[in-house]
């Protein structure tokens, strides 16, 4: 399995950013020629992005509208995405979730737009600190995999991130133990939903990767690649970071 290390700009990136996306496009071959290399900017930069990117890394959104077009002032779509030159978009953010109140049926609805659209769906999903101090992150997850993640779901089309919301932009990350447990329930769970080629989807981990954490992550059992928000920002960093994803 490639691993998949990805960033998540999120609402970061004005036009001089390019140049961190032309940086990592030319090394990433050679520093991880293994893994596939993915950065979501902001929408605004996602086709200038792609011209900077010429193919080398690929290029994503960080959300779509269910619909391909019609009155939806302020949103975009999967195709808008395809058409500006991204490959893949992350549906389902916690941040989307908690600020936007999207819910996992929106969610499953944006996945099913991104494969109309030909893109890679990058599913989120994860418990927050009090759901995890109850014992309930297992089954917070599950239910969020379940509600989330439609039936046709394939390795082609899609990946899941699993991003515990207390670790997100906070330093904290989850122990390797916890994160090889959740990552195996995840496996569990999504075979169950989408049958036995589910084994071959990939399960991102999310949350404060850092450069020198990014290792013994991208070494934990059932982890896929990794979901990188602040750390992507910067060309070196995101480049110690994918140089360290599995030969
Ligand atoms: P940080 O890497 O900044 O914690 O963000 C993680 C994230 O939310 C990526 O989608």
């Amino acid at each position: 399995m490639r691993q998949l290390i990805a960033g998540n700009w999120k609402m970061h990136g004005l036009s001089a950013a390019l140049s961190e996306i032309e940086t990592v496009a030319e090394t990433a071959v050679a520093s991880a020629p293994n893994a596939d290399i993915l950065i979501c900017p902001p929408a605004t930069l996602v086709s200038r992005a792609a011209q900077a990117a010429a193919g080398r890394i690929a290029i994503g959104g960080q959300d779509c509208h269910p619909e391909p077009q019609g009155a939806f002032t302020g949103d975009i779509s999967a195709e808008m995405l395809r058409d500006a030159g991204a490959s893949a978009v992350i549906v389902g953010h916690s941040e989307r979730r908690q600020y936007y109140g999207e819910d996992s049926a929106l969610v499953a609805a944006k996945a099913r737009a991104a494969w109309r659209a030909g893109l890679l769906a990058i599913i989120c999903i994860g418990e927050t600190e009090s759901q995890r101090n109850l014992g309930d992150h297992l089954n917070v997850c599950a239910s969020q995999l379940t509600d989330s993640v439609p039936q046709e779901a394939r390795v082609a089309n899609t990946a899941i991130a699993y991003e515990p919301v207390w670790a997100i932009g906070t330093g904290k990350t989850a122990t390797p133990d916890d994160i090889a447990a959740m990552h195996a329930h995840i496996r569990e769970c999504l075979v169950g939903r989408v049958g036995e080629q589910a084994r071959g989807i990939r399960i991102l981990y999310g949350g404060s990767v850092k450069p020198g954490n990014a290792r013994e992550i991208l070494r934990t059992p059932e982890v896929g690649g990794a979901l990188v928000g602040g750390a992507s920002l910067s060309a070196p960093e995101f480049q110690a970071i994918f140089s360290e994803a599995s030969p």
